[in-house]
This record gives C-alpha cells, sequence and structure tokens, in this order.
C-alpha cells in the first residue's frame, strides 16, 4: 500500500498535539509571529516564497519600517517598494504586492479578505501563499503545503507519490486536513513549517524529532527516500553580455524594463542575448551603437558570472565602456553617480556595478 489514509482521530490527535507541544517548546521568535496582524503576515509569506528565512527577517523589518500599514504600501510610489526589495531578487513579488495593496484598498475597503479562496484572486498570491496566510492570520481551517510541509508529510505517512505533483499535492493536502487540529490552524500551519526547518531537513535529525514514534517512514527505513524525488530536470544554458556604459561626466546608462518579464520594472544595465562564441566585446559595442547609437571604448575590465533562474542557468558576461556625453531616450536613462546605491537593480547587474567600483572608484566617485 502506498500510503494508508485511515488513520484514526486518537492516533490524528495525539500526532498533532505532539507537533504543537514541539512547537511551543522550539519555535523562532520572528518578527512576523508576533502580533499574527493580517498585513504582517501577508508580507512574510511573501517574502518567504523562494528566499531564506535569515535574509528575510532583515528585509521584512526594514519594510515594516517604511510601510507600516497596508494603506501606507498602497500610497506608496512602486519604484520605492522596488528600492527596498533590492536584493531579495523575484522582483515580480514587490510589483504583485504593491498592486495587491491598491487592490485591496479599492476593493476591500483595506481589510485583506480572510478566505483562502478570495485570497488566491489576489496578484502573486498561489494556492500555497492564500492558504498559509488564512491559517496563519485567520485560523481558517486549511494547510498551505510548502517544500518543507509536503517534506515533513511525506516522510510522516511514508508517502510513495511524488508530492511535486496535483496527485501528490492532493493526497498530502487531506492528510494535512486530517491532522489540524481545530480552531488551531495558526500554529498548526507554523508548527509544520518550523518541523521542516529545523528537524525534517534534507538530513532528519529523527532523534529530536516529536514524531519519531509515530512516522510511517521512520518506521519503514525509509526516510532518507521520501519525499519520492521528481526527475530532475537539468538546467538550460544561456549566455548574456551586459555593459557599464558611464559617459564622461561619470554617469552611468541603464535601462528601465517593461511591465513584465523576470526583471519587470527594474533599471538595469543594458543587455543582451549573447552565444558562448560571440561573448565579446565587439558584440556588445555593436549591440550599444544599434540601441543607442553610442560607441563605446573599451576598458580594461571585464568579469563574467554565473547565475541560476527557474530552469536558466546564465553567463553573464559584463564590460565597461566610456562614451562622449549624449542624450539618450527611453528606455535608457543616464544616473548621477550619487544615485547609483539606491537604483532598484538585479542582483547580477548589482554585483558587476560593486565589484568595478571596488576596482576604479577613485575613476567615479
Ligand atoms: N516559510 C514560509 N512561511 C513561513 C512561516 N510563517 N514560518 C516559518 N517558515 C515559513
Amino acid at each position: 500500500m502506498p500510503y494508508a489514509t485511515n488513520f484514526d482521530s486518537t492516533w490524528c490527535k495525539q500526532v498533532s498535539n505532539s507537533l504543537l507541544a514541539w512547537f511551543a517548546a522550539n519555535r523562532r521568535d520572528l518578527p512576523w509571529r508576533v502580533h499574527y496582524r493580517p498585513y504582517e503576515v501577508l508580507v512574510s509569506e511573501v517574502m518567504l516564497q523562494q528566499t531564506q528565512m535569515q535574509r528575510v527577517v532583515f528585509y521584512f523589518t526594514r519594510f515594516m519600517t517604511r510601510f507600516p500599514t497596508l494603506q501606507d504600501l498602497a500610497q506608496a510610489d512602486l519604484d520605492e517598494v522596488l528600492e527596498l526589495w533590492q536584493g531579495l531578487g523575484y522582483y515580480r513579488r514587490a510589483k504583485n504586492l504593491h498592486s495587491l495593496a491598491r487592490k485591496i484598498m479599492a476593493d476591500y475597503d483595506g481589510k485583506i479578505p480572510s478566505s483562502c479562496e478570495t485570497l488566491q484572486t489576489l496578484p502573486g498570491i498561489g494556492p500555497y501563499t492564500a492558504a498559509a496566510i488564512a491559517a496563519i492570520a485567520f485560523e481558517a481551517p486549511c494547510v498551505g503545503l510548502d517544500a518543507n510541509v509536503l517534506r515533513v508529510l511525506a516522510r510522516l505517512f511514508d508517502c510513495e507519490e511524488d508530492v511535486s505533483t496535483t496527485v501528490g499535492k492532493k493526497i498530502m493536502e487531506d492528510l494535512a486536513l486530517k491532522l489540524l487540529p481545530q480552531g488551531r490552524a495558526c500554529e498548526y500551519q507554523q508548527a509544520l513549517m518550523e518541523l521542516g526547518a529545523l528537524i525534517c531537513g534534507r538530513s532528519p535529525r529523527c532523534r529530536q524529532c516529536p514524531w519519531e514514534t509515530s512516522c510511517l517512514s521512520h518506521a519503514h527505513g525509509t526516510v532518507s527516500q521520501r519525499p519520492v524525488k521528481a526527475q530532475a530536470v537539468s538546467r538550460l544554458v544561456r549566455y548574456q553580455m551586459a555593459g557599464l556604459v558611464f559617459d564622461t561626466q561619470k554617469r552611468l546608462l541603464l535601462c528601465r524594463q517593461p511591465d513584465t518579464g523576470i526583471w519587470a520594472n527594474l533599471l538595469t544595465l543594458p543587455d543582451c542575448e549573447a552565444t558562448q562564441d560571440k561573448l565579446s566585446c565587439g558584440h556588445y559595442q555593436a549591440f550599444l551603437a544599434k540601441k543607442t547609437g553610442l560607441l563605446g571604448k573599451a576598458q580594461n575590465w571585464h568579469l563574467t558570472l554565473k547565475h541560476s533562474y527557474t530552469k536558466w542557468q546564465i553567463f553573464l558576461q559584463v564590460w565597461a565602456y566610456i562614451v562622449p556625453q549624449a542624450k539618450v531616450s527611453a528606455p535608457f536613462v543616464w544616473v548621477e553617480p550619487a544615485d547609483f546605491s539606491r537604483i532598484p537593480m538585479p542582483s547580477p547587474h548589482r554585483t558587476a556595478l560593486q565589484r568595478y567600483l571596488d576596482n576604479f572608484s577613485e575613476n567615479i566617485v
């Protein structure tokens, strides 16, 4: 039998009680675990999508200082929100959070909806985040299944199904709901997440687990095989080039990204696609001339950064150029050196600029 579904209510109570007791004794103090205000829960859940906890703590605290209420966020300029998001990555989340705040002010009288179904209709809120917000902020009887929670449940129930599939997730959701203690969705949701983060990780610490004696995969000796892995997809390689194009006044040329794409609305270094054999100073110069009319004189500096994004493994080669002062038109803009640090820029471009400035700051500031 791949998984059992006939767990009786005594077993379920015992399992959820031991989890909640463990959580009460071991939970980390986090800034969004103080008041459980819906706005704080919402911002923290959005930030925690695809980002590590320690990083989020800093960004969350700063964000709350600048935008203490949903109304403050709704009234802010998108650029300011993006600026505070700089370094967290996946900037679409910031854009969505900003539109979500405006939508809630306009359509819901400024009150964050409490139902999982309504939450899912808001920008950037998928089924997992909606369920987590509804459970944590409103005690709604639902469970958000992120990777940590899925791993914990797949092990507890020794699930042979791939839990990243729709079928696998549905099985896990039904079982998670069976364990959900009435009226304690907030604690339960976080306890599952916390157990996944602190105990039931890739190298599980079963001796310290409150479920050591309940866990079916522990009993069956299959912990290391759970959750069942989907076929690994190998990343697709892409080559890109970007330029640090300064004019003789030391202003930097940037490009305002459109409303869509991975770097929507950010200012980026002007960049272009390349192939491995085209990665050269000349390839970029030709691109720059075609797009802006600027003729760049290459400096004796370049670097190659490797970063990944969803299915892509990206090799980004960056060269530095000096060009004469000239007007440029949208989407290109010149940015003064004094503004470099506050421009919302994607991480790899920020890294390239920083490395350049670390070497040549006397040329610029
Ligand atoms: N991961 C996502 N949301 C979380 C939360 N509220 N607590 C701990 N880990 C999380």
